[in-house]
């Protein structure tokens, strides 16, 4: 590693397990001073004692939660860098069974978590010295692309992702405010809840690994890189885009065999 992120303070939501825990072991290996913060209070603990990050319990659905972690940044760092809001949750239900309160559960998480999100990371980054700015880095998935049809409420908020990420992206830039926002779009990744899974039922591992046509998972550590690069001065000309982590998945054509 090689201190890509030497002293920048950098929040990541949803660090305690996945695509978050390896951001966080990968941003806390690059020198940054990361808090983590996450609704899971023993896995957040569990990591952030793992990688010399500052856990904070944290509801991105909550503008309460947002104000406070505002306040510690403001107060106990006096600068924020980077922010990478990646918490998710799935429903796992379809059109024809979802109900609204599951709906707005995941809407509230998913996109309204992530614009509240983009407002306390504007507001801190704006305070930050001579203009210095920052960079958001929003997780979207393939999912914003390619729908999950036993998944609507989680389909339609990756989707709302991107133009979520565009229209404070452009907001950003044209204001002169040096903060960029992108997003990034994962594609099937080995998390540990997944591996779980594959351990019990070996046939899905195979059927995950056609999805792409590399024929294999993303890992955290593949997703984690793409966060730094674009959370890194190395992106400096980089805003509204979308960035994919998925192994070509969406480039590729319905097989024919
Ligand atoms: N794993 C994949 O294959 C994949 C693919 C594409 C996109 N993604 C996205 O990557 C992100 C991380 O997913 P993951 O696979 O690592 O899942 P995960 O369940 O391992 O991690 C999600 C984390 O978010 C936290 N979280 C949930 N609700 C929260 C809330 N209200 N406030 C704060 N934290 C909350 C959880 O406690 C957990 O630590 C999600 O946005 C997900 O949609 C995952």
């Amino acid at each position: 590693m090689s201190d890509r992120m030497l002293n920048k303070v950098v929040i990541i939501t949803g660090g305690a397990s996945g695509i978050g825990e390896g951001m966080v072991q990968r941003f806390c290996a690059e020198g940054a001073r990361v808090v983590l913060a996450d609704v899971d209070t023993k896995n957040g603990r569990r990591v952030s004692a793992r990688c010399g990050a500052l856990f904070q319990e944290h509801d991105v659905s909550s503008e309460t939660s947002w104000q406070s972690l505002e306040d510690t940044i403001r107060q106990d760092y006096g600068q924020l860098d980077a922010l990478l809001n990646n918490a998710g949750i799935v429903s796992n239900q379809s059109i024809a069974d979802v109900d609204v309160a599951t709906w707005n559960r995941l809407m509230s998480v998913n996109l309204t978590g992530m614009m509240l999100g983009c407002q306390t990371g504007i507001t801190l980054m704006r305070e930050n010295s001579s203009g210095n700015g920052g960079a958001i880095v929003n997780t979207a998935s393939s999912t914003s692309y390619l729908a999950i049809p036993s998944d609507v409420a989680y389909t339609t908020s990756k989707a709302g992702v991107v133009g979520l990420t565009k229209s404070v992206a452009v907001f950003c830039a044209t204001e002169r405010l040096n903060i960029r926002v992108n997003s990034i779009h994962p594609g099937a990744t080995l998390t540990n809840i997944l591996k779980t899974a594959l351990g019990e039922t070996p046939s899905l591992e195979a059927a995950l690994n056609r999805m792409s046509p590399m024929g294999r998972l993303g890992t955290v550590e593949e997703v984690a890189a793409m966060a730094l690069f674009l959370a890194s001065d190395e992106a400096t000309f980089c805003t509204g885009g979308q960035f994919p982590v998925e192994g070509g998945t969406v480039s590729e054509h319905p097989r024919m065999v």
